[in-house]
C-alpha cells in the first residue's frame, strides 16, 4: 500500500484551484456538530490541544477562542491553508501523521476529523494518538460512513455518489464504511467513557452538496473511466446535488469520544 496515491498527493490535492472552496463547504457542512460535541467535553481553560488533518483550521480556530488560556496546535500534511489564514493564538506544524512522529507533548484533547478513514493505516494511527494523550485526556475522533447512500432511491444520485467512494478507495485507500464501528475501535485502544453519534448533512442546495459535487469534478475521470459513469449522468448528479429542490441524506458523520484513563 505504501507505493500507492495518498490523500493530498494528486487527488484533493491543496493545489487543485478548487480544494479551498470544496474544504470550506466541508466546514460548513460540520462544524456546527463538531463545535456542538466538543463543547460537551468538560476541558479546563488551559487544555493542550491538537487537531490532526487540520485542513482549512476551522476547528482549531474555535478551540482557540473557546479556551483562551490554553494551547492549540493544528497539524496538517499540508498547512498552506492554515498558514494563509493566520489564526493569531494557533500554533501550526506540518506534520504526516503516517510518517512523522508524534509531538513529544502530550494533550488534554486530539481531535481528527474525516482523515482516518482516508488513511490504510488508520487503526495504527489511531493507537498513536491513544497514546499521546495525557491521563485524563480525551480523543475525538469524527470519520465518514456510506451507509446513506446505499439506501437512497433518487438516481443518479445513489450510483454516482458510490462510484465516487470506490473511486476514492481504488485511488488512494480511503474506506468509507471503516468508521461504523469508532466506538468500538476507540475501546480497543484502551479508552474509557467511550460515547458516539451518528449525524447526517443532506446534500441539495447545502453545504454539503457543494462538497459533494466539487468532490465528484476531481473525480470525473475515474468515475468515466473505471466506474461507468457516463458525462449526461455526472451533469445530471451535479446538478441534483446543489439543486434547491433535491434533498437527500448524504455521507454520514460517525463521531467517537473516549477518555485515557
Ligand atoms: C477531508 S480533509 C478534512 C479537513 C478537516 N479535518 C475538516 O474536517 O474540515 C482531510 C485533511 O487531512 C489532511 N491529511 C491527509 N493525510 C494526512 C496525513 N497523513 N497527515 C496529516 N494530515 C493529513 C489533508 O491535507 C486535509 O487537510
Amino acid at each position: 500500500m505504501l507505493d500507492t496515491e495518498q490523500y493530498g498527493d494528486q487527488l484533493f490535492s491543496h493545489a487543485h484551484p478548487a480544494e479551498t472552496a470544496r474544504l470550506e463547504a466541508l466546514a460548513q457542512a460540520l462544524d456546527p456538530g463538531t463545535f456542538h460535541r466538543l463543547e460537551q467535553l468538560p476541558l479546563r481553560e488551559d487544555a493542550r490541544c491538537l487537531e490532526v488533518g487540520s485542513g482549512l483550521g476551522t476547528v482549531g480556530e474555535w478551540l482557540v477562542r473557546r479556551l483562551p488560556a490554553g494551547h492549540v496546535v493544528a497539524a496538517d500534511r499540508d498547512p498552506v491553508h492554515l498558514r494563509a489564514r493566520g489564526v493569531p493564538g494557533l500554533e501550526v506544524r506540518r506534520f504526516d501523521v503516517t510518517a512523522d512522529e508524534f509531538p513529544e507533548e502530550s494533550f488534554d484533547l486530539i481531535h481528527a476529523r474525516w482523515l482516518l478513514s482516508h488513511l490504510p493505516a488508520r487503526q495504527e494511527v489511531l493507537e498513536r494518538m491513544a497514546r499521546r494523550l495525557a491521563p485524563g485526556g480525551w480523543l475525538v475522533i469524527e470519520d465518514p460512513v456510506r451507509f446513506p447512500l446505499e439506501t437512497s432511491p433518487e438516481q443518479p444520485y445513489r450510483k454516482v455518489s458510490l462510484a465516487m467512494c470506490d473511486a476514492v478507495e481504488r485511488r488512494i485507500g480511503t474506506d468509507s464504511r471503516w468508521a461504523r464501528t469508532l466506538p468500538e475501535l476507540l475501546s480497543a485502544a484502551g479508552l474509557t467513557d467511550v460515547h458516539g453519534d451518528t449525524r447526517t448533512s443532506r446534500v441539495g442546495r447545502t453545504p454539503m452538496g457543494r462538497f459533494w459535487r466539487l468532490s465528484a469534478e476531481q473525480l470525473s475521470a475515474d468515475l468515466r473511466q473505471d466506474f461507468g459513469v457516463a458525462p449526461d449522468e455526472l451533469a445530471a448528479f451535479s446538478h441534483q446535488v446543489t439543486a434547491a429542490d433535491f434533498t437527500a441524506p448524504g455521507l454520514a458523520t460517525v463521531t467517537a469520544v473516549g477518555r485515557r484513563v
